[in-house]
């Protein structure tokens, strides 16, 4: 991936499928003066993803695409506003081949475990279930087999003893607001 150079940031699009925690944290990251990347799409396949008030509180281009049979006119949009870097946060379909070899190598992802424990879904459940004793969140490339692209930066939490579902998620939640962003500036800088 390209360095920074210069003043010019980092064209990136965000895809979110839900609330957005981490896109509304992306977006605070991008607009510090020393930040890599400016957000200038927002994508969701949902138009009920709550995250979608984000690009109206802070003025972002946002679109919706079901991701079923329109990943060119997806494609042909990022191309257009000349995005250049894909984040996902919390983006809950899976990108196709043909989608990721377009941009390869320029998206990244959060993924809430100690990659490459628990791929895909209900990490939380899964380490609370298996008595682990850390959890934590990573920070990958987005490659064509899923929750498997090398990893970029990882931070370990450890699980207590009264920690829930709940607890645990917004433990590891309040660790990915860090990890995100000290990952992307470990890409560009
Ligand atoms: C995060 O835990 C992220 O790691 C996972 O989905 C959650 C999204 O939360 N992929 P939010 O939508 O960013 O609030």
């Amino acid at each position: 991936m390209a360095k920074l150079t210069g003043l010019k940031k980092i064209k990136t699009a965000v895809f979110i499928s839900g609330t957005g925690s981490n896109l509304k944290n992306l977006i605070e990251f991008s607009r510090i003066k020393k930040s890599p990347i400016s957000i200038n799409l927002i994508i969701s396949n949902s138009n009920k993803a709550k995250g979608l008030n984000f690009a109206t509180q802070y003025k972002i281009k946002k679109k919706i695409f079901d991701f079923k049979d329109n990943e060119n006119d997806i494609l042909f949009l990022l191309k257009k506003d000349k995005i250049e870097f894909i984040c996902l946060a919390g983006f809950m379909k899976i990108l196709s081949k043909n989608f990721i070899k377009k941009f390869k190598g320029k998206i990244v992802n959060i993924h809430p475990s100690l990659l490459p424990k628990y791929k895909g879904l209900n990490t939380h459940s899964k380490a609370i279930n298996n008595k682990d004793k850390f959890s934590g969140c990573t920070v990958h490339y987005v490659t064509a087999e899923l929750d498997s692209g090398k990893i970029i930066l990882q931070q370990k939490i450890k699980i207590e003893a009264n920690d829930n579902l709940d607890s645990l998620a917004k433990k590891v939640l309040k660790q990915e607001y860090k990890l995100y962003p000290a990952a992307i500036n470990k890409i560009f800088n």
